[in-house]
């Protein structure tokens, strides 16, 4: 049996998938422009761990769980008119129902010995962390797709204007709040339930970095300087001592992970 998987045609597919959709809706051409760039970068770490760190891995099922990773966000924009996970329902959770629901996964990857990978990637794809204990052949997709998806969304955040994303033209009048600055200076992914306004929720997204796993992300993070872009967007004489010392902590800690590139 032919194991490989065909992109091309997956590509295909869920580009008519897709198309059962609004395109014209700011939203939905949005998610599938992320879709396929998060495939792209999914494709290029991929390549790193093969190359550096696990021989076995299968990059074009990295790619293929990268263009699918989002697959639950266009239904659920279509029903709800937002893309909140907190106010309607999990978006990774509804992704895998679709691609399960009349077999829909056999058109992306017909070979069934790696349709339970994809899902469990997919499903786990947003989750605040991977749960403890998980291992197995099924953690490296995982890592890929979730480092990936916050390397799209830092990259994207450097343009987004503030007025689609919060209702308003400039947020730097707002405070960081202690809760969530003692939290990214300690090092630890932020708690979304300890958002007090659009500020921390900013800073949430910064501390995705320590969220991530692979040198290669942390390499392209210092490259890009996403993180440098995206503090001096709402820096001002509100929150400048805290930003400051958030982006030196932060930069700290990437430069310490790409030294594990280097050695
Ligand atoms: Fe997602």
């Amino acid at each position: 049996m032919n194991d490989k998987i065909n992109l091309d045609k997956a590509r295909e597919e869920f580009k008519r998938f897709v198309s059962g959709y609004n395109m014209e809706e700011n939203m939905i051409s949005l998610k599938y422009s992320h879709s396929l760039r998060v495939a792209e970068i999914a494709k290029e770490l991929g390549i790193y761990v093969r190359d550096n760190v696990d021989s076995s891995v299968n990059v074009e099922l990295a790619e293929l769980i990268g263009l699918l990773h989002d697959i639950g966000r266009f239904e659920q924009f279509k029903r709800y008119g937002v893309c909140s996970d907190r106010d309607t329902l999990d978006h990774a959770l509804l992704g895998v129902q679709i691609l399960k629901e009349n077999d829909y996964i056999y058109k992306f990857c017909p070979i069934e010995h790696l349709q339970d990978t994809m899902l469990i990637a997919i499903y786990y794809h947003n989750k605040f962390q991977l749960p403890d204990g998980y291992e197995g052949p099924n953690i490296v997709q995982s890592r890929i797709i979730r480092d990936s998806d916050k390397l799209d969304i830092l990259q994207l955040m450097r343009e987004r204007d503030f007025n689609t994303l919060y209702g308003k033209d400039e947020i730097r009048d707002q405070y960081i709040s202690d809760v969530v600055f003692n939290q990214i200076m300690r090092g630890s992914q932020i708690m979304t339930a300890d958002l007090t306004n659009d500020m921390d929720s900013w800073i949430e997204m910064i501390s995705f970095v320590y969220d991530l796993y692979y040198p290669k992300s942390f390499q392209i993070l210092k490259d890009e300087g996403y993180i440098d872009t995206l503090l001096d967007r709402v820096n001002s004489a509100h929150n400048h001592v805290k930003i400051e010392e958030i982006r030196k902590s932060v930069n700290e800690y990437i430069d310490f992970k790409v030294k594990g590139i280097q050695e």
